[in-house]
């Protein structure tokens, strides 16, 4: 029994809706925001013209599929404030998300588009367990970046008492955690392993920690990985999706009462799964592309929007709601190994079975003579011996061949070795020459 359980009443009546109710909300919600984004975006009158669809087409949430997508690009060629649908002074927060190339992706918000995100913020939180009450330690990055305002005005809107400390100092964060003894963490799980690492070094136990509820994302991470960090830090390691785009954290959330897989806040993302190559929407349950059409946004009305993230639409558990499985990886993680597809996910699995070795990784991609090759580095756990971390690695790269069916150079580095993020980890070093 987890240590949280909702209580029925500490819920939004939407949570709990039935799916006829949600539907119909979703359907005059979904031809509000195809209206408002075709009235007053010229980048989708254009393409809603180009697609020969109007707004009036669309008589049922299945009419959706008949719109076009939109992709990353098309904010970028909007940039920096070409896709706002409501005039510039009534835009109160942007933010960013910085791209590997180029421009930054610009988002915007109204008041009344802060407001909606703290609430799924809010409601996220209470999904993961939170209470009005609870202490709050929030480190994802503040600024640009979506993580750290987002779950900051969220865990206020819940009544939370807020510690905004943002990613970095490690050593300070432990201190605070220590001194101020907060119920929930909000970090990405790889810099969370970093900070247990560092109350590690400061001789502070990370189980004996006031921590008990851990709200993670930002990055993929593994179900191994759960139960890594939840045995390391005896706390519930909980998911949570969004993306900058469609919001910013609090897109999809994991319930703590089921941990199996994200419930999408269907009330203001309407969620589609779509064949990567073809397009085409797929059925509930096979696997694709997550696309997004945000149903409430103000100021930046998002139509089918490709998020590239990889997974399929599961039915409804904890909530009324559908659910998203754990996102393990993105089309463009996605690694071809001598024609072998292979995501960083997968390794991070098989690195975790292995008790010698650390959930600190790295994967180098190069080409030497013209075919792909890959190097996965990885630490040794502490105090683990030389011998016993170069065992570890030949098991570990005998797993990678039978299991993934790649080859892969696995190089055992000493504790430390590995460049700590602290925000998104970079999983993926490719050193093979630009085409
Ligand atoms: O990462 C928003 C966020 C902040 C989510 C804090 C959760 C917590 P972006 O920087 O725009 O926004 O990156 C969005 O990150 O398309 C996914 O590829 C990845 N991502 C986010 N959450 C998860 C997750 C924020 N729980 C991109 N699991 C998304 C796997 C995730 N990948």
């Amino acid at each position: 029994m987890p240590a949280k359980m909702p209580k029925p009443g500490d819920l939004e009546p939407i949570e709990t809706a039935s799916r006829d109710e949600l539907s119909s909300l979703q359907l005059s919600r979904l031809r509000w925001s195809l209206k408002h984004a075709y009235d007053n975006v010229p980048h989708y009158r254009r393409a809603f013209d180009r697609a020969g669809v109007h707004p009036e087409d669309c008589k049922t949430l299945a009419d959706l599929a008949r719109f076009p997508f939109t992709v990353k690009t098309d904010l970028r060629d909007n940039y920096p404030f070409g896709m706002f649908a409501v005039p510039r002074e009534n835009v109160v927060r942007i933010h960013a998300s910085s791209g590997t190339t180029g421009k930054p992706t610009v988002v915007g918000y109204t008041k009344n588009d802060i407001d909606t995100w703290a609430t799924v913020m809010a409601r996220s939180i209470r999904a993961a367990g939170g209470r009005a009450g609870d202490i709050v330690h929030v480190a994802y990055g503040y600024g640009l970046f979506t993580g750290g305002l987002g779950a900051h005005y969220g865990a206020e809107k819940l009544g939370a008492t807020v510690i905004p400390m943002s990613g970095g100092q490690t050593e300070k964060q432990v201190q605070l955690i220590t001194d101020f003894k907060p119920d929930i963490i909000m970090v990405t799980p790889s810099y969370m392993l970093a900070i247990a690492e560092e109350m590690e070094r400061q001789g502070v136990d990370p189980r004996a920690s006031s921590l008990s509820i851990g709200i993670f994302g930002a990055e993929p991470w593994t179900p191994t990985m759960r139960e890594a960090i939840e045995a390391k830090l005896d706390m519930d390691a909980i998911d949570i999706y969004g993306l900058s785009e469609v919001m910013g954290p609090g897109v999809a959330q994991e319930c703590i009462e089921t941990k199996d897989g994200l419930t999408v806040w269907e009330d203001h993302f309407y969620p589609e799964i779509v064949d990567s190559e073809t397009g085409a929407v797929l059925p509930d349950g096979e696997k694709g592309e997550l696309v997004f059409t945000s149903l409430t946004k103000e100021a930046l009305p998002i139509i089918r929007y490709r998020t590239r993230d990889l997974t399929r639409l599961l039915l409804p558990t904890a909530r009324t709601m559908r659910r998203i499985e754990k996102i393990t990886g993105r089309s463009d993680d996605m690694l071809i190994i001598r024609g072998v597809n292979v995501f960083p996910t997968q390794i991070e699995e098989l690195i975790l079975k292995q008790a010698a070795l650390a959930p600190h990784y790295q994967l180098e991609i190069t080409r030497p003579r013209n075919l792909d090759e890959l190097t996965v580095l990885v630490e040794r756990a502490v105090g683990v011996g030389h011998a016993d971390g170069e065992a570890a690695g030949a098991a570990l790269a005998h797993l990678i061949k039978n299991l993934i069916g790649v080859t892969a150079s696995v190089q055992i580095v000493a504790s430390g070795g590995i460049e700590r993020s602290l925000g998104k980890a970079k999983r993926v070093v490719d050193k093979r020459p630009k085409a």
